[in-house]
């Protein structure tokens, strides 16, 4: 069975590759969303990639992962440091979330190091750019195997 797993960006992730680069990057979140498909390729797995500046949109897209979607890889971007609501949804759905972030938030602001989405993720990879995604569906597809 092919896993259908839902790649989740919250604001500002549309601006990567101008957004502060020297904390970001050059990639842009459409590149890094074809790395995610190539790399869903290779293990399997269907990746359906997205993006919001909204909260609500992110929770409602969470809520409707409960039907059909193996698992969630999110990087709720600034939502992560201030979202209840995020971490709520997250809880109801009950499926596999890995948390990514491309910075190192520990490294960063101290107001970065409290994530509420922590709180629901199986795990956390952070500080490696794209390459966090890519090891996130790499853990996701050990994880449904051994389901
Ligand atoms: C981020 C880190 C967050 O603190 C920040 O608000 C972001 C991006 C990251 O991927 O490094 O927008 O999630």
């Amino acid at each position: 069975m092919t896993h259908k797993i839902l790649i989740l960006n919250g604001p500002n992730l549309n601006m990567l590759g101008e957004r502060e680069p020297d904390i970001y990057g050059s990639d842009s979140l459409e590149g890094i969303g074809v790395a995610c498909q190539h790399k869903g390729q290779t293990l399997g797995m269907a990746v359906d990639f997205r993006q919001s500046n909204e909260e609500g949109e992110l929770v409602t897209w969470i809520q409707s992962a409960a039907k059909g979607y193996s698992g969630i890889v999110l990087n709720a971007a600034a939502y992560s440091h201030t979202s209840i609501a995020i971490l709520d949804a997250l809880r109801a759905v009950d499926l596999p979330v890995i948390e990514v972030h491309l910075s190192n938030i520990h490294r960063r602001e101290s107001f970065r190091r409290h994530s509420y989405v922590s709180q629901a993720a199986l795990g956390v990879i952070c500080g490696l750019g794209a390459q966090s995604y890519l090891l996130a569906l790499d853990a996701l597809a050990r994880i449904l195997d051994e389901e």
